[in-house]
């Protein structure tokens, strides 16, 4: 069947509309894919600093210490050891800043202890000497095991998690404490 001119003058408007609407929708599909690039950017600027916190540290939490097990006499003087770890703050990494220090002893050929050397009464630095762990601030003082050997410190030292890799290396899975509580609390 053919169609007569006036058949065709009447259907072009109908093509018309169609095209232009097919236009509109890819000129909206275009612009809002050019949209979201920079708003994606944005969020993940945004966002960095929440991911890069996350990935930010050792990520099992553990961190490697500047000694060995070999280098630890067995049940010899515990070694104070600075840890030293990346710093992450809302925008910015620092890498490589000290972030406290542990008391590491050998007690056995494979098994190390490793206590924070901020005390738990109020978070100043304790010292080792003669056998035992004291505090210069209020008189804290512990024994070699960690425990605490007077009232004044609300519990005894905080004891880290450790774990031993490669037969050698040291690992900690450093960490501070609640000052003034008997419970050991992690903070941070
Ligand atoms: S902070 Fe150590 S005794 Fe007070």
């Amino acid at each position: 069947m053919s169609h007569s001119q006036s058949d065709l003058n009447h259907t072009e408007p109908y093509a018309e509309g169609r095209r232009g609407f097919i236009t509109h929708v890819l000129a909206a599909a275009i612009g809002g894919f050019v949209g979201l690039v920079p708003f994606a950017s944005g969020l993940c600027f945004f966002l960095d600093p929440l991911i890069r916190k996350r990935k930010g540290g050792s990520g099992d939490g553990f961190v490697k210490l500047q000694i060995t097990v070999e280098a630890l006499e067995l049940n010899g003087d515990p070694q104070l050891v600075k840890i030293i770890m990346d710093k992450v703050d809302a925008w910015n990494t620092y890498r490589n800043q000290p972030v406290g220090a542990v008391f590491v002893r050998r007690v056995a050929a494979d098994k190390v202890v490793v206590f924070n050397q901020r005390c738990p009464h109020l978070g100043c630095a304790v010292d080792y000497k003669e056998k035992k762990y004291s505090c210069p601030c209020h008189t804290s003082e512990f024994d070699l095991a960690g425990a605490r050997q007077n009232k004044i410190p609300p519990r005894g030292l905080d004891e880290l998690e450790v774990s031993i890799r490669n037969n050698t290396e040291v690992w900690v899975k450093f960490q501070h404490f609640r000052a003034t509580t008997p419970e050991k609390i992690p903070v941070g």
